[in-house]
Order: C-alpha cells, then sequence, then structure tokens
C-alpha cells in the first residue's frame, strides 16, 4: 500500500478551458492522476483526448485563451535534495512566475513529439544543453561543456564530442530525441512528462528511445509519465495506466489489472487494437467505432455513450458516471459498475462540474 511520501505530483479535479468567442472547449474535464516516486504512469487514449493539455497544464504551458479553470496539481518535495520538503499547488502558481520557472527542468521536465519544439535550429546541441543546466545550476561554460559531455554519452550518444558542436537540422530524428532527453535530463528532474516521444520515429529507433528512457529512469529513480495511444507502448512500459477519453479519465489502476481485468467498455477497445503475435493471419484488428466528437459536443451522460456497444438507454444519456473505486488505485467511471440512479441526473459532465 502507497503512503503519501510515496507519491510525487497528484492532480486532483483538474479542468482546463478554452474560451474564444465562438467555442468554449473543457479539454480536461475534473481529471485525477497519482504519479508515484520512480514509476511510470502511462496516459492513454486517442487523438484528441486531452493528454498533452493535461501535461501542459501541469508545467502551466497553457497559453491563452486556454485556462486552468479548477483544480489542484500538488507536487510533494520530499525533502532529499537540500530543498525543503513542501508541498506546491502548481495550479495556484502564476504561469510566468518565478516559482513554476524554478520547477520546471528541475522537479519536472518534458520532452515532445516533435524535437524541434523545444531545440533551437540556430545554436550548436552543446549550447543549447549547457544553458538549460546553467538556468538552474550557474557555472562556468567549461564545466557546463563537461557535464554536457556526460549526458550525451548517457543518452548512448555516439561520438559525443563530434555531436556537442552540431547544430539539430545536423542529426537523424532518433539522435535529435536523444539530445532533447539529454537536455530534459539535465537538472535531474524528480519527473519525466514525455508526451508521444517516438511517434515520429521509425519502429526499430522507437523502440531503441524506449530502452533508453526505461534505463535512465532506474539509473535516476525518477517518475515518468509517458503519454500514448498505442496500448503495445503501455505493456511495456507502465507500472500505472490512466485511461482518458473526452477530457475525463474513465479508468486508472496499475498495469497488470488494466490489461487483465478491464471495467471500462473503451479501455476493453482500446485493447482490442493491439496487433497480437501468433493471432489468426488475416485476422483484422477491431478498430473502435465512431470517431472522439469535438469537445465542444460533450454528450449528455457518458460522454462515451454515442460509440459504446454496452450502452443502456436511459441511464448512459442521462448520468454522469462518478467515479467508482474498484480497489486500491483502481478506478472505473462507467454505470455497468454502479453509480447513481437516474433521480440524481444532470445533463452534460460540464454541467455536473459547474454544480459541483
Ligand atoms: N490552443 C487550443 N485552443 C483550443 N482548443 C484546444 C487548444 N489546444 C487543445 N485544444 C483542444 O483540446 C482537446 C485536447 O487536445 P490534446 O492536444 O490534449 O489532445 P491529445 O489527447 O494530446 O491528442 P493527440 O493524441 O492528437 O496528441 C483538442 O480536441 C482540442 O480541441
Ligand atoms: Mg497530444
Amino acid at each position: 500500500m502507497d503512503t503519501d511520501s510515496d507519491v510525487l505530483l497528484e492532480v486532483k479535479g483538474l479542468r482546463t478551458r478554452f474560451r474564444t468567442d465562438d467555442a468554449d472547449v473543457t479539454a480536461v474535464n475534473g481529471a485525477n492522476l497519482r504519479l508515484r516516486r520512480g514509476r511510470t504512469l502511462c496516459v492513454v487514449g486517442e487523438s484528441g483526448c486531452g493528454k498533452s493539455v493535461t501535461a501542459r497544464s501541469i508545467l502551466r504551458l497553457i497559453d491563452p485563451p486556454g485556462r486552468i479553470v479548477d483544480g489542484e496539481i500538488l507536487l510533494r518535495r520530499d525533502g532529499s535534495d537540500g530543498r525543503p520538503a513542501e508541498t506546491i499547488d502548481l495550479a495556484a502558481l502564476k504561469p510566468t512566475g518565478r516559482r513554476i520557472r524554478e520547477i520546471r527542468g528541475r522537479d519536472i521536465a518534458m520532452i515532445f513529439q516533435e524535437p524541434m519544439a523545444s531545440l533551437s535550429l540556430v545554436h550548436r546541441v552543446g549550447n543549447q544543453i549547457g544553458e538549460a543546466i546553467r538556468v538552474h545550476n550557474p557555472m562556468p561554460r567549461r564545466q557546463a561543456r563537461q557535464r554536457v559531455l556526460e549526458l550525451l554519452d548517457q543518452v548512448e550518444i555516439p561520438n559525443p564530442e563530434r555531436t556537442i558542436d552540431a547544430y539539430p537540422f545536423q542529426l537523424s530524428g532518433g539522435m535529435r530525441q536523444r539530445v532533447m532527453i539529454a537536455m530534459a535530463l539535465s537538472c535531474s528532474p524528480r519527473l519525466l512528462i514525455a508526451d508521444e516521444p517516438t511517434t515520429a520515429l521509425d519502429v526499430t529507433t522507437q523502440a531503441q528511445i524506449m530502452d533508453l528512457l526505461v534505463g535512465l529512469q532506474h539509473q535516476q529513480d525518477m517518475a515518468l509519465m509517458f503519454i500514448t495511444h498505442d496500448m503495445g507502448v503501455v505493456a511495456e512500459m507502465a507500472d500505472d495506466v490512466a485511461v482518458m477519453y473526452l477530457g475525463h479519465v474513465v479508468e486508472k489502476g496499475p498495469v497488470d489489472t488494466i490489461f487483465h481485468d478491464p471495467k471500462h467498455p473503451y479501455t476493453r477497445a482500446l485493447l482490442d487494437s493491439i496487433p497480437r503475435i501468433g493471432g489468426a493471419r488475416r485476422e483484422r484488428l477491431s478498430t473502435i467505432r465512431g470517431t472522439v466528437p469535438a469537445p465542444a459536443d460533450q454528450p449528455s451522460g457518458c460522454v462515451f455513450r454515442d460509440r459504446c456497444d454496452f450502452v443502456m438507454p436511459g441511464r448512459c444519456d442521462r448520468i454522469v458516471p462518478p467515479p467508482i473505486d474498484l480497489g486500491p488505485e483502481r478506478h472505473v467511471r462507467c454505470l455497468l459498475h454502479g453509480g447513481a440512479e437516474p433521480e440524481a441526473e444532470v445533463t452534460t459532465s460540464q454541467e455536473a462540474a459547474d454544480a459541483g
């Protein structure tokens, strides 16, 4: 059983909204997540489910008209690195303020699907990583350069002495991804958020990068929040899993329970879409019927009901499924597994959130 001290980051009831004159989109709608020290949480779901907005909300990288409108993001420093033990609510910090800038990179770092999102084209790799180091640990350039060489070696870049003076455009996609990882690790963060970091790479490079991340995570005892749409990747990486659909965490739990006893019809559908080795030849992979609706068109009741094979008319369209506790750290939001009676009805999860 976990104690509170095992929890590094806790997201409680997070809601992030993009509001413009002609649209009001709640991209993350009451998400609850827990990241344990040194462990991997995989956040999985189809495109548009709110995975990246969740990650960017944690680091307060949501630009207007986006805004966190509700919830807490609790970072627990345990005092092990010489800084005082304290809990900081990142959702309450000023997004451009000194405190969040101190946390970015040092407590929490992020890598993106597209390395060029965090690398500059016009600066040499070594200078970019060196500057990232010097933001949090002022030191002479020569010393920073030494540290960069160590980092390049750690991310298994062949010939660091040459790569350190290269420009990102001179490197292959896989090498750039390694450079971005080196930069993210430069201040030994306690949590690394990896937002689909391998989807732009070929399968072999993808496997190498995943192995590298897992190795580094163990070496550095770092927590990893790994975002993916691929249940195959989840099987390889996760300790814990959170399944997102249309801004909601619809199911979460330890990885073995998610794979052996999935409860939400959406989780089951995602699992059915993994190719199986040894499966009958020509067997068609099942795909999930329909598409994720635009977040502005939230259906009433359960957000997944239009695509669900087990939909219960008169219930699923009228009741927003509450989180149902299935055991330690195990929750599902689906009326098949319990929940309120129609008397308690509310029409959309937006109204439920607004009312609550
Ligand atoms: N800047 C923005 N302005 C308006 N809406 C936005 C903005 N950024 C994201 N959204 C909305 O938030 C929803 C969730 O987006 P998000 O990028 O988190 O999805 P995702 O799960 O990461 O998908 P993918 O797998 O494609 O990366 C999107 O459907 C989009 O409509
Ligand atoms: Mg995304």
